[in-house]
């Protein structure tokens, strides 16, 4: 039996027979993973960084709970998320808050919270900012740097929506003079590739946020930007001793530029992808060429595999009682419920010979699935449970979907 299914082996066999017959699909967050995956992030930077997740790759309120309660903090990209993240319990000095699109009525809001960091997206936001603002206000700059994103989920690129270009440096000093900015912002991307590149663009940030400092001490003012937020965008990966993460904190504390500043991170996919598993009852396998396997998630969970490219989930096969299937392996495409022909989720995948009434565990589903749920076809969202190491909790019931 591989690594991966005998540690499912406890978790599945606790949750699947405690499920409803309505229960089609279900999620389970592994906490045991989300507390390994935090300590670790913790340990890769010095203990000053402040880390705060990002909401939108997982926003169960029950996932927030936990990474606050161990003392990390989150990042907001919309005011829902913001109010989220306080109704949780994020202290304010830990939340960070980064729409690209802040209505005045938003930014008022907010300000009020203080020590939440708000990162405006242009240098026209700042006019926004009331007078009376008592969080920090940081400018998110735009590196114009490719550090090798999928180029849907790179922002550093010249045409990006994101931040202000680097090359308008005058601009950007000018505006942190005139306006009580305290901290700069960047994120290069998600799934970074090239740490090169980021080297060279964190540099940069932290050259010009001394350069403020510099002008700004030439002025007699006395404040500076104290606070350089650097994002999140390294892919996920499995917790080894010689992680990707723990090379790059070595690597950000390794620029002498970023050095005098309080550092904060925004890594949203590499702390969730591996803590969540989504399981689905098999609901009909058809022979044909090739066979197919029909379940109950897709395009509405997996709604970036779907549209742009499946990401190799980890997959295994369970009986209802929650025992791996053993049966010789065959080969299946895995569709999913959605009515449009591109709702696969894998394509010629070896399994277990599979039969209605298995379930599929599709594991490393935790970041950016549950998230992006879609309205299309109107299906309900799946229980979300956890398991903590000795017992499976329902956290959420199934839901319908509102319009
Ligand atoms: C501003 C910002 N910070 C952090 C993140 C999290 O990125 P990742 O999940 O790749 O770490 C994103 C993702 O879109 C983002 O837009």
């Amino acid at each position: 039996m591989s690594v991966l299914v005998s540690e499912l082996q406890a978790p599945l066999a606790a949750l699947l027979p405690q499920l409803h017959e309505e229960d089609t699909a279900v999620i389970l967050t592994h906490l045991p993973r989300l507390y390994a995956r935090l300590d670790h992030l913790k340990a890769a930077f010095s203990s000053s960084v402040q880390h705060s997740v990002a909401i939108k790759s997982n926003p169960h309120p029950e996932v927030l709970r936990e990474i606050v309660t161990r003392g990390f903090g989150l990042e907001a990209a919309s005011i829902e998320e913001v109010r989220r993240a306080i109704e949780i319990g994020c202290p304010a000095e830990r939340l960070v808050f980064d729409s690209p699109v802040k209505t005045r009525l938003e930014l008022a809001e907010v300000a009020q919270h203080s020590g939440v960091l708000v990162n405006v997206n242009t240098l026209s936001e700042l006019e926004r900012i009331p007078a009376d603002a008592q969080c920090i206000i940081g400018i998110r700059v735009n590196p114009l740097t490719d550090t090798g994103s999928p180029e849907r989920f790179s922002v550093g690129r010249n045409e990006s929506k994101f931040g202000v270009p680097i090359a308008l440096r005058e601009e950007i000093i000018q505006a942190s003079i005139h306006y009580p900015v305290r901290a700069l912002h960047m994120h290069s991307g998600s799934q970074m590739r090239n740490l090169d590149a980021q080297r060279s663009a964190l540099h940069s940030l932290g050259e010009l946020a001394q350069q403020i400092n510099i002008a700004l001490e030439s002025l007699g003012l006395q404040r500076r930007i104290e606070v350089v937020d650097i994002g999140g965008g390294l892919p996920s990966e499995p917790l080894t001793t010689t992680t990707q993460m723990m090379a790059y904190g070595a690597l950000v504390h390794s620029i002498e530029s970023l050095s005098p500043f309080h550092l904060v991170t925004e890594f949203g996919q590499w702390v969730n992808a591996e803590c969540g598993l989504a399981l689905s009852r098999i609901e009909y396998v058809i022979t044909g060429s090739p066979d197919k396997l029909f379940i109950h998630l897709g395009a509405d969970m997996f709604t970036r595999d779907a549209y742009t490219k499946a990401r190799p989930f980890p997959l295994s096969l369970w009986t209802a009682l929650g025992a791996p299937v053993t049966a010789a392996k065959s080969t299946y495409d895995i569709a999913g419920p959605l009515c449009f022909a591109g709702d696969y989720i894998a394509r010629q995948v070896r399994l277990p010979h599979a039969s209605e009434g298995h379930w599929l565990c599709i594991d490393h589903a935790g970041a950016n699935t549950y998230s992006l749920w879609s309205r299309h076809c109107s299906r309900s969202v799946p229980a979300h449970w956890s398991w903590n190491g000795e017992t499976v909790k329902r956290w959420t019931a199934r839901q319908m979907i509102s319009f």
